[in-house]
């Protein structure tokens, strides 16, 4: 197969971190073709989409010690080469939030890829539709008590109800902006404030799990399946599990709680085209949907000992071969 990524910087990208190389490396390993670009080097010519793509060679990451070590000249990039991205058999759309308006033009290049000829993941659409936050929230049944406002009186009686909520920016990532709210906070007014930029923002304001201690599980879906998890668990006074605010990787099972929460949002994602997805649980609720570029593949791995990228890999070699 002809796969190409379209990814943040590669120089940027944590090759024993990032999902993305994961999957790079996991195609190159079963012998496709593997290329990089970026969504600032896309354009629409003659109504098709096209992008400068490089082709790039991995070293593959190594397990030592329990860790991923990569060689300091990890990958190697050949010229940029303007390609109709229909030559591909595969694009996947990889770029980190925020989901700017740059971001959203992207997905309009993309929506020009005749899909009977290559497969975007997650399809431009689908990236479109899902806000990773509020996309949860059509799920009722598996959320914990939330509101969206950038209303302070609709906020602070939510916040007063509760006696501890989390306030949430709508298009963060990576615990940014998250913040912890007690009703008797000396700062109540001016946090709700702060994060809805004085109230012409909306936020998103949830009840506050306990069970976040225990730490957030990420659940990678393939297709609307779940093939493996990783808790995060937050490290010190922390109260976010974040890793890129220090939560800790730790090997954990998916429970029956979980695959019931799968099981109700796997047919809106495959109604959305959403093929890989990362669902955040805390304590047995739903508390995000991740579609853009999530992560989670490396911990997984080196935690379980397999390999999610391949996994993926020849999940698409098979849909493509139907
Ligand atoms: N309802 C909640 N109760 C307690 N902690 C929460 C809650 N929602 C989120 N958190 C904490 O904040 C972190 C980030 O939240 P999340 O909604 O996943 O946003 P993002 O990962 O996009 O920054 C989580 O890892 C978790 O530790
Ligand atoms: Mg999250």
């Amino acid at each position: 197969m002809k796969l190409a990524f379209i990814i943040d910087p590669i120089t940027k990208l944590d090759p024993g971190h990032d999902s993305s190389v994961a999957m790079m490396e996991s195609a190159q390993l079963l012998g496709h073709q593997v290329w990089i670009t970026e969504a600032s080097q896309l354009s629409i010519i003659k109504g098709k989409a096209w992008g400068y793509l490089q082709s790039v060679d991995l070293k593959p990451v190594k397990l030592i010690d329990g860790y991923w070590q990569a060689e300091a000249d990890w990958y190697r990039v050949g010229n940029k080469v303007l390609t109709c991205l229909e030559e591909m058999d595969a694009v996947f759309m990889r770029t980190d939030p925020p989901v700017t308006v740059p971001y959203l033009y992207t997905t309009y290049i993309l929506d020009l890829i005749d899909r009977s000829k290559t497969l975007v993941i997650n399809s431009p659409h689908g990236l479109r539709t899902a806000n990773e936050k509020m996309y949860a929230l059509q799920f009722t049944s598996v959320i914990p008590e939330t509101i969206v406002s950038q209303d302070k009186s609709v906020i602070a009686k939510f916040v007063q109800e509760k006696q501890s909520a989390v306030l949430k920016p709508l298009g963060g990532k990576g615990g940014e902006g998250i913040l912890f709210l007690e009703a008797v906070d000396r700062n109540f007014n001016s946090l709700i404030e702060i994060s809805t930029k004085q109230g012409s923002e909306p936020i998103m304001v949830q009840e506050y799990l306990p069970a976040a201690k225990e730490g957030d599980k990420r659940i990678i879906l393939l297709d609307g399946e779940p093939i493996g998890a990783v808790n995060r668990v937050p490290s010190g006074n922390e109260f976010r599990g974040n890793m890129a605010v220090g939560g800790k990787a730790a090997k954990v099972d998916i429970t029956d709680r979980e695959r019931e929460i799968c099981a109700v949002v796997a047919p809106r994602l495959s109604a959305d085209h959403l093929y890989f997805v990362g669902l955040d649980v805390i304590g047995g609720y739903l508390t995000e949907v991740n579609v853009t570029s999530p992560t989670g593949i490396r911990e997984i791995d080196r935690l379980n000992n397999v390999s999610l990228g391949k996994q993926v890999i020849g999940w698409l070699e098979n849909k493509l071969s139907n």
